[in-house]
């Protein structure tokens, strides 16, 4: 597989980009009035408006050719047939299988996987329905009022993203918490003043070996049969979503007590598999489904339409135009919804740890830039901190401002005020102010530099109708698709994440040399030695 750097339209893309970065979006605006309409498009109830990008024609031409040219037609096929894309892991990619219709077939390893998926389904819903009508009874005879996920990464992102984005839809006399920090204050303030009578834990972990969260779900049996006075009381206030069901049984979980999953689901990739069982308590099976429906109709769409009028690929060779060609190094996600303030951190996710990766997938040294950094947070608030380095700082950062045309909590005229200022912004963004317009203000000339705004700063506008599970669903799935059509552009697996190995194998070294009664021999560098002991010294009770 040739690097992309050596793909024609890549070798066309570098030199077109000469001609673009002299070009103000004003120009291209006042060149081709209907440009807004014109490059915007929808597809499965998600508008993308991606006009008030640095780009012309030919641009888009050029970055759909660098997609043909890298492969994505094939690589999407590949995908969806259940091959084991993820390389380094010799692991299927399926996903897209968590959302299939019960009677399509996706073979692995010889088996269709489709029915499997519907099974665990079946049963997420059979237990919700339970906790949800109170039916599901403590240990102590009372219905379970209280649930608390306990897991970390893809086990914890996307389940309290999804519970934050669809609370709306949950009913408010279950309350829900997410524990993830080793950190002993996140457990403490998350079961604080509750019932544990009343309240049920649901570990979630693929590899059921993560430190943190079997810590984590330690803290929680103890807490339980403490409070319970019974270590029978486990069958009633835990259950386990993972792929390991040794372990999990291990832990004491029950067989019937845990929701499996399958390798082929990425950790990061998995708020719709049984990791969703607290999404699914929230919001109830028929609502989940809505969720899975919404996924699918943006697979669907990733899948059959054209590279030119295909929101995720769109949005991913976008991605890629401004981290390789004008040497972006961030870029922000802006969800104009309060319920969608969560919805970043579990972008950083799934962009960083799919596409952070500094070897393709044969294992060369890439020769050009991956993943960004992905950061932001919920509008308006950003407005007030950080982005008055996107409109006059040194850097360049894209933008992906969304928005809901109603709200969920219509509350006078307040909807209108949070869209006028996304829609403001994106036009502040791209046109800024000159020099001319500040003078005409009445500005005394000493201010005039300060108070210029370049422009030409581009961003993508998604609008919904409104936060529904299914709309969830449908934008969680265009960032699923838009990871991947960069990852394979970059020719990176987007799938495994040796990265983060070196850091817990590190810290399996040094938890002994903190827990050690007598001082520790050292044979870390200068400055990890002396944190360490300074650490040891001046520690609690020390
Ligand atoms: O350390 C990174 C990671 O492996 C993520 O990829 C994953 O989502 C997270 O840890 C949690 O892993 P698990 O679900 O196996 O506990």
């Amino acid at each position: 597989m040739r690097a992309p750097t050596e793909c024609p339209a890549w070798q066309g893309l570098a030199k077109h980009a000469e001609s673009i970065r002299g070009r103000h979006l004003r120009t291209l605006f006042a060149d081709e009035p209907a440009r807004g309409d014109r490059m915007t498009l929808e597809a499965a109830g998600l508008v993308l408006d991606y006009s008030k990008n640095r780009v012309t024609d030919e641009t888009l031409d050029l970055l759909v050719r660098l997609a043909s040219e890298c492969g994505l037609r094939e690589r999407i096929t590949a995908m969806f047939a259940g091959e084991k894309i993820n390389v380094t892991e010799k692991r299927a990619v399926l996903h897209v299988a968590l959302r299939a219709p019960a009677d399509e077939r996706i073979i692995v390893d010889g088996r269709n996987v489709v029915p499997d998926v519907h099974a665990v389904l079946a049963r997420m819903a059979a237990f919700s329905a339970r906790i949800r009508s109170g039916g599901w009874l403590g240990y102590t005879g009372k219905p379970i009022r209280n649930i608390v996920n306990i897991g970390l990464g893809g086990s914890d992102l996307g389940p309290v993203m999804a519970y934050e984005a669809l609370r709306h839809y949950s009913p408010h006399e279950l309350s829900f918490g997410f524990v993830s920090n080793v950190d002993g204050t996140d457990f403490t303030e998350v079961t604080r003043g509750l019932d544990a009578a009343q309240t049920l834990f649901i570990v979630s972990s693929k590899t059921f070996t993560t430190l943190e969260t079997l810590t984590n779900a330690h803290a929680a049996r103890s807490w339980v049969v403490q409070r319970l006075g019974d270590e029978r009381a486990v069958s009633r206030h835990f259950v386990a979503v993972s792929t390991n069901a040794e372990a999990a049984s291990k832990f004491g979980i029950d067989r019937a007590n845990l929701f499996g999953f399958w390798d082929w689901v990425g950790g990061r990739y998995s708020m719709d598999s049984a990791i969703g069982l607290s999404t699914m308590i929230s919001i109830g099976a028929e609502q989940f489904q809505a969720m899975l429906a919404g996924f699918r109709a943006m697979d669907q769409h990733f899948r059959s339409a054209p590279f030119e009028r295909n929101l995720p690929v769109l949005m991913g060779l976008l991605a890629v135009w401004y981290n390789n060609f004008f040497d972006a190094q961030t870029a922000a996600i802006l969800p104009y919804d309060q319920y969608l303030r969560k919805f970043p951190a579990y972008l950083q996710q799934l962009t960083m740890e799919s596409n952070g990766k500094h070897v393709t997938r044969d294992g060369a040294r890439v020769d050009c830039q991956t993943a960004p950094v992905y950061w932001g947070d919920r509008g308006t608030n950003g407005q007030h901190s950080f982005f008055q380095l996107l409109h006059q700082g040194t850097r360049l950062v894209p933008c992906d401002f969304i928005g809901f045309c109603r709200s969920l909590n219509p509350l006078g005229g307040q909807h209108d005020l949070l869209m006028a200022n996304l829609f403001a912004q994106t036009e502040a963004l791209a046109f800024g102010r000159t020099a001319d317009e500040v003078r005409a203000e009445g500005t005394p000339e000493w201010l005039v530099p300060h108070r210029v705004c370049d422009g030409n700063r581009p961003s993508n506008t998604i609008l919904a109708d409104r936060l529904t599970p299914a709309t969830l669903g449908t934008l969680v799935a265009l960032y699923e698709h838009s990871v991947f059509t960069q990852g394979v552009i970059w020719n990176i697996d987007s799938f495994d994440q040796w990265g983060v190995e070196l850091g817990k194998a590190l810290a399996q070294r040094v938890i002994p040399e903190l827990q050690s009664v007598d001082e520790p021999p050292l044979a870390h560098d200068s400055s990890t030695n002396a944190l360490i002991r300074r650490y040891r010294r001046r520690r609690e009770g020390a």
